[in-house]
Parts: C-alpha cells; sequence; structure tokens
C-alpha cells in the first residue's frame, strides 16, 4: 500500500463515524482502514439497515477488530439520534455515505431520496457543527452524477458546473452544496469526493454488474436498458476507498476531488464481459447456448445519461493516488466473489438477513 504515513497525521481523530457502512462501499471502507491505513482508532457504522444495509458483511470485521468497532443502528433522518451517538463516543471525524444509492428507485420513489440525502446530510452536518474544536473533518462521499451527462467527447473535473438529472442525483447535489456551505460559512472542516461507478465485493444485486453476474449464473434474462450504448467509467471499490481515505487525511478542508476508474466501457459491453466470465467459471448455459443469449434489451431509463468520464489528475496530482486494479482484473475478482459467496448472496437475497437484524436487537 502506498500510504504515506506521515502525510496522513495532517488530518489525525480517533473516533470516526461512518454512515451507511452497512452498504456496499461503506463496508469496504471500513476493512480497508482497519486493515491497510494503519488507523489505530475507533470507528462508529452508523447505520439504519434500510434494504441496502447488511451488517452480515462485516461479521469478519466484527470478530477481528473487537471494540475497536462498534455498530450503532441509527437513522441519519434522526437528529437526536445522531447527538447520542456524537456524545457517546466523542465523534471527531464523519465519513459519510448512507444514502438512498439507487437512480432506478429514485424515479419511482423520489421522497426517501430527499428525506436520507439531503434531510440527513444536513442533521449531521448541523451535528458535527455543534462538536465545535472537538471535530476535526466531515467528509461527504459524493458521485459524478451531480455533473449531468458527457456527450462523446470530454471528462467531468472538480471545475465542472452541476447539472443533474434524476432525484438520486439532484439530492446528491443538494447535499454537496450544504456540505460545502458549512465550511464556507461555518468554517467546518469539509471535504467531498465525487466518483464514478464502482464494482466489487458485497454490492447489492440491483446494480448493473451483481445483477448481471447472478441473473448470468441462474440462467435469468439480463435486462440491458435501451440498446445499451451508456456509457460509465468504473472503478474498483477498493481504488475508492482509497482515494477516500487519502482525501480525508491528507486534503485540505474545503476542498474538492473527482475519482474515477479511467475505464470507460458501453453497457453492453459491461454484459458480454460478465457473460463471457460466468461462462469460464460455469460454462455454457444447460442447453448449450453461450449465457450472452440471456441478454434481453428492455425498455431505457426515463432521463438517462448517456456517458460518465472522470478526469481524476487532481487526486493523482496531488497525492499520487492511483487506481491498482483494470476492468479485467476487477471483473474477473468481482465475478468469482459473487461465485464463492452463495451465504452473502443469499442473505441479501432473501431477506434472512433482516430475520437476523431483529434477532441481533431482540431484547436490547
Ligand atoms: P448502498 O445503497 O449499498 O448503501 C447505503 C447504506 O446507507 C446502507 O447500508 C443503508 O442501510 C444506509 N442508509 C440508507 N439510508 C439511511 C439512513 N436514513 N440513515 C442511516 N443509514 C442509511 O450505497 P453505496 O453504493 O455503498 O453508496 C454509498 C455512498 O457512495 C452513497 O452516498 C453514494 O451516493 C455514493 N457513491 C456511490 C457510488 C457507487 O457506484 N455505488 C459511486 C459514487 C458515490
Ligand atoms: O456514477 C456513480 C453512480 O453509479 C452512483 O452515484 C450510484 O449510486 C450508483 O448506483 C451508480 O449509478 P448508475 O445508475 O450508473 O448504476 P447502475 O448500476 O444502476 O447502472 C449502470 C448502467 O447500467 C446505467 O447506464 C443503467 C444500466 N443498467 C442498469 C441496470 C440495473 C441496465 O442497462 N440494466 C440494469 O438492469
Amino acid at each position: 500500500m502506498w500510504y504515506n504515513q506521515e502525510a496522513m497525521k495532517k488530518i489525525s481523530f480517533g473516533n470516526l463515524m461512518v454512515t451507511g457502512g452497512a452498504g456496499f462501499i461503506g463496508s469496504n471502507f471500513i476493512r480497508h482502514v482497519f486493515e491497510k491505513t494503519g488507523y489505530a482508532g475507533r470507528i462508529v457504522n452508523f447505520d439504519a439497515l434500510t434494504y441496502a444495509g447488511n451488517p452480515r458483511s462485516l461479521d469478519d470485521v466484527a470478530a477481528k477488530f473487537g471494540e475497536r468497532y462498534v455498530f450503532v443502528r441509527g437513522d441519519i433522518r434522526d437528529p437526536e439520534a445522531i447527538r447520542r451517538a456524537f456524545d457517546e463516543y466523542s465523534i471527531d471525524a464523519v465519513c459519510h455515505f448512507a444514502a438512498e444509492s439507487h437512480v432506478d428507485r429514485s424515479i419511482v420513489s423520489p421522497g426517501a431520496f430527499i428525506e436520507t440525502n439531503v434531510n440527513g446530510t444536513f442533521n449531521l452536518l448541523q451535528a458535527a457543527r455543534e462538536r465545535g474544536d472537538a471535530f476535526v473533518r466531515f467528509h461527504h462521499v459524493s458521485t459524478d452524477e451531480v455533473f449531468g451527462s458527457l456527450g462523446a467527447e470530454g471528462f467531468f473535473s472538480e471545475t465542472t458546473p452541476y447539472q443533474p438529472h434524476s432525484p438520486y442525483s439532484a439530492s446528491k447535489a443538494s447535499s454537496d452544496h450544504i456540505a460545502r456551505a458549512y465550511h464556507d460559512t461555518y468554517g467546518l472542516n469539509v471535504t467531498i469526493t465525487n466518483c464514478s461507478n464502482n464494482y466489487g465485493p458485497y454490492q447489492f444485486p440491483e446494480k448493473l454488474i451483481p445483477l448481471m453476474i447472478l441473473n448470468a449464473v441462474e440462467g435469468k434474462p439480463l435486462p440491458v436498458y435501451g440498446e445499451g450504448l451508456n456509457i460509465r467509467d468504473w472503478l474498483h471499490v477498493e481504488d475508492h476507498c482509497a482515494a477516500i481515505w487519502t482525501v480525508m487525511t491528507q486534503a485540505e478542508s474545503g476542498t474538492t476531488y473527482c475519482v474515477g476508474g479511467r475505464s470507460e466501457l458501453r453497457n453492453i459491453d459491461v454484459v458480454k464481459r460478465i457473460c463471457a466470465l460466468v461462462e469460464r467459471f460455469r460454462g455454457p448455459l444447460p442447453n448449450g447456448a453461450p449465457r450472452e443469449s440471456l441478454i434481453t434489451h428492455v425498455a431505457d431509463r426515463l432521463g438517462h445519461d448517456k456517458r460518465y468520464a472522470i478526469d481524476c489528475s487532481k487526486i493523482e496530482r496531488d497525492f499520487g493516488w492511483r487506481q491498482t486494479h483494470t476492468a479485467d482484473s476487477g471483473f474477473e475478482e468481482t465475478v468469482r466473489w459473487y461465485l464463492d459467496n452463495p451465504a452473502w448472496v443469499e442473505s441479501v437475497r432473501s431477506g434472512e438477513y433482516l430475520r437476523w437484524i431483529e434477532t441481533y436487537y431482540a431484547g436490547r
């Protein structure tokens, strides 16, 4: 790992709250911080456990890091719950992931996106501000979707004007602006990252890559929106986690960094690659047909952004951050992970983890 331990001492904290730590990126981030960065403090995972949150994704971390890892079931829409956790654990930094994150859901039911992504972020910023000088860093994890959509040319960068289209991206844009306002107005120590599409282990199978892996394995249709010509810039979740930790521990307050994979692919090509990998590990379909034959073109997403692509030269230049996975190595590793972890897949798809949560909390 290329972390510069001296540079990381710039921002120092010992009671880090990670919101949304039971989700895809948050759970990878907590594991990454404990195992790869040399962080010696405590992490409080504050998560409401919506359909997308699975505490089982961190069973290994809970077993290995004991009292340095605390799970608090709490909702960022509830300011009192946030304050209680801040006081009880003397929170001095926040890495804020908690959000409604799926664009398709935001098209069907936008209300939850405003409540959690906008109001929830406001509640957290307010609690951080109330801690005064005891609070040293609020890192807000955001998305490249705030910038809107690109044509065939060009890249999003830190200076690109905001032009969100979906209720999801509009809610994230709002939360970015509120986070910046808390820096500019109250001097709160805030940093922001805007990242492109992530993939990797523990991603809820509503998103393109895990959905296609599991459907291809099970011989179900692979629903490609429209012609599948929309382009996304794919980044392995571990590289995103390293970028977040770098910015939150080294960047100046009030700064923003764009993070991307330098790995643009059309959706149809992503799906074909997944099919080829599943076929390599599991062979063709039982009737001998190739897995690709499962591809089914369906109606396009409303307001579907055409292309995302990130110019991440600022984080590369300032901190030497680099992607360590390519789409070739990362997609293969991810397909293998889903094939090797059927118990996790079953737990998120069957609702078993929701029953486990009720058992876990019984009597508390
Ligand atoms: P996810 O949907 O997998 O996880 C979200 C987590 O937040 C879940 O654990 C859920 O239980 C929790 N949560 C939701 N509402 C909550 C509430 N009201 N209070 C407390 N917890 C709540 O999401 P993800 O893909 O891991 O994304 C995490 C963050 O990263 C989001 O802010 C998202 O906008 C951002 N982001 C995601 C990507 C990506 O490709 N997935 C890329 C860039 C940025
Ligand atoms: O760019 C960062 C964003 O990436 C994050 O902010 C979001 O939280 C995250 O969900 C992701 O948004 P996308 O909408 O790009 O990801 P999704 O996996 O939903 O879709 C990727 C592309 O694949 C998109 O163009 C829509 C298409 N798609 C998706 C699904 C689920 C399909 O063609 N078929 C599908 O079934």
